[in-house]
């Protein structure tokens, strides 16, 4: 079902329109350079060294790998038991909306069924646009996890004027 759901999907994304764009899994010593567009997938600096080490971090770039030409960035770990999660995922701001997020969401979940996973995650705040966004890529609803942002944020997180609480997560089952 949520297979279909994701073919859907991803027949859906223009692939002539994006025919110069590479992804490219980023080294060790590299990862710290990528942090000004992690930030925009995750604000707090001290959540993503918790999972930034331990996860792969995919760029995707449009014409060159050089840094003009950056327009996503994404973290995918691997939590064991055939369950991976993506941890951070963003798009230049001035490149949203123009289909870049699908393309590299459509990388990771590939890449997650060529190496046998169970079912991917992803966990965002509750009610928010980016569920919508998620629902479009073929995840749906999973769980919540009351609590998650004041148990693992030292600040509020604000999101369209919204105190975050509670994480929902949307799952991919292969
Ligand atoms: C959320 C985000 C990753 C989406 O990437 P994007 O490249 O802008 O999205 P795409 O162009 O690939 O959009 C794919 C679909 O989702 C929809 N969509 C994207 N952002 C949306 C939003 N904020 N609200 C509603 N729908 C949205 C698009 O309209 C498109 O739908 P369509 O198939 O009907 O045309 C990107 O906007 C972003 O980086 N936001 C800031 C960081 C963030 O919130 N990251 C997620 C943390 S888990």
């Amino acid at each position: 079902m949520h297979e279909e759901k994701v073919k859907q999907a991803q027949e859906k994304t223009a692939i002539g329109r994006h025919a110069f764009i590479r992804i490219s899994e980023i080294s060790e010593e590299d990862k710290a350079k990528f942090l000004p567009l992690l930030l925009l997938g995750d604000e707090s600096e001290a959540m993503i060294k918790r999972y930034i080490h331990r996860g792969r971090l995919f760029a995707l770039y449009e014409h060159n790998n050089t840094a003009s030409d950056l327009r996503a960035v994404c973290v995918l770990t691997n939590e064991g038991d055939g369950l991976f999660e993506i941890k951070n995922l963003a798009v230049a701001p001035e490149h949203q909306r123009s289909g870049f997020g699908r393309r590299m969401v459509f990388f990771v979940v590939d890449l997650c069924r060529q190496a046998g996973a169970k079912t991917l995650f992803v966990g965002t705040g509750r009610d928010s646009q980016v569920v919508s966004f998620y629902e479009k890529c073929g995840f749906a609803k999973s769980h919540i996890v009351e609590g998650f942002f004041e148990a693992n944020y030292d600040h509020p997180i604000i999101e369209d004027g919204i105190c975050l609480k509670d994480m929902q997560y949307l799952r991919i089952d292969f």
